[in-house]
């Protein structure tokens, strides 16, 4: 019997995999960097092979080595920098890297070549996201001479979007006219590598002309919006929930401090429960939190606690020791959403499901399509 933990949907992952194919009528590289946005690489990475996942994208090679303890077959890029010291290992397990610069290349292909192997690599242009990735003007020719390196076999061709989300459509479609020039070039001289790819989950629904050979799916995957101006259509399903036990309840008299430095003071009798959760498993620690309990909305008083939040229960009744406290996810009919609280935080929900702590059990349910209709 868990007293907090966090429960993935791993059926909600597969259909919301389903529809952005279906959408993009491209493969989709599943991003699950940052443990799988949080959701738990363990599960997420056996649940989109089951459904012939052909491609999953990660930060670090770490990430790229974990993913291989739970199948050798789906292709993995890693999307950050990797540093030479692992070229061995990236071939050993067939991860592919990104290369931005030719002096880290050339480590690269001396590395692969010494040991008479090719390292399958990704090119990545800086379209105007100014991260990662050769500049426009620079950009062919780098390709060029990548080709000519013993030890590289350039596969892919990306870059990335800053703006994708927004209502204002101009940086991106700047962004695609400068990635469209290099492309076009690429193509005349016959250099146009096998994968190109630009669109993250926002842009797969604002930008169909970015999707190219394959898109990069993250937010979208875990049925989480990418933006307020780019809601995902409602057929999409929430992936995460955050729970935990009501672990104590007793009555407080009127002028009882609650929680650290007392931001919460009692005005009448109240019922107050003691929830086993706090900032130490991921709750920012705020006033103004929230939780169901039985399907109705509780106050969570004061400021979280490390490991655990006090609520207000006076209009829960029936609320009982052992009871199920949902943080984010839903209850009884009634749904707390991820966007909801990083509202509350003044944050987005990118971190608040990122932010979900380590110790927290990732506890995997599958549900079928039409349980949830
Ligand atoms: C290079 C790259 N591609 C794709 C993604 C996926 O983005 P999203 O989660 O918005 O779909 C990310 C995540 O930030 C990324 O860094």
């Amino acid at each position: 019997m868990l007293t907090t933990w966090l429960e993935i949907d791993l059926g909600a992952i597969q259909h919301n995999y389903h529809l952005l194919q279906a959408i993009s009528q491209r493969p989709v590289m599943a991003v699950i960097k940052a443990n799988a946005y949080g959701h738990g690489i363990s599960g997420v990475v056996p649940a989109l092979t089951r459904v012939g996942a052909t491609w999953c994208g990660v930060a670090r090679i770490e990430e790229a080595l974990e993913v291989r303890r739970f199948s050798r077959e789906i292709q993995v890029l890693v999307l950050g920098y990797t540093h030479p010291f692992w070229v061995e290992k990236a071939l050993a397990q067939d991860i592919c890297l990104t290369v931005f610069d030719s002096q880290t290349a050339e480590a690269y292909a001396k590395r692969a070549q010494a040991i008479g192997c090719e390292l399958r690599v990704h090119a990545k242009v800086d379209t105007g996201m100014g991260r990662l990735g050769v500049l426009p003007d620079a950009a062919v020719d780098f390709i060029r001479w990548l080709m000519t390196l013993p030890g590289l076999k350039v596969e892919g061709l990306y870059t990335h979007f800053a703006r994708a989300d927004e209502s204002n459509p101009a940086p991106t479609l700047e962004q695609i006219r400068r990635f469209d020039g290099i492309l076009e070039t690429l193509t005349i001289m016959n250099l146009r590598p096998r994968w190109v790819h630009a669109s993250n989950s926002a842009a797969i629904f604002n930008f169909p002309q970015a999707r190219y050979d394959l898109v990069r799916a993250g937010i979208a995957l875990y049925g989480l919006h990418p933006s307020p101006e780019t809601p995902l259509p409602p057929s999409f399903r929430p992936a995460m929930a955050l729970k935990a036990r009501l672990v104590s309840i007793k009555t407080l008299p009127p002028g009882s401090g609650v929680g650290y430095g007392h931001r919460y003071v009692t005005q009448d009798h109240e019922r107050i429960g003691v929830v086993a959760a706090g900032y130490a498993d991921g709750i920012r620690r705020i006033l103004g939190n929230e939780v169901l309990i039985h399907g109705k909305k509780a106050p969570v008083l004061g400021t979280p606690c490390m490991d655990q939040i006090m609520v207000q229960l006076d209009d829960v009744i029936e609320a009982m020791p052992g009871d199920e406290v949902v943080i984010f996810g839903g209850q009884g009919g009634n749904f707390i959403s991820v966007e909801e609280v990083a509202r509350r935080w003044g944050t987005i929900n990118y971190e608040v499901v990122t932010n979900m702590m380590a110790r927290l059990p990732r506890i995997y349910v599958e549900s079928k399509d039409e349980e949830v209709g």
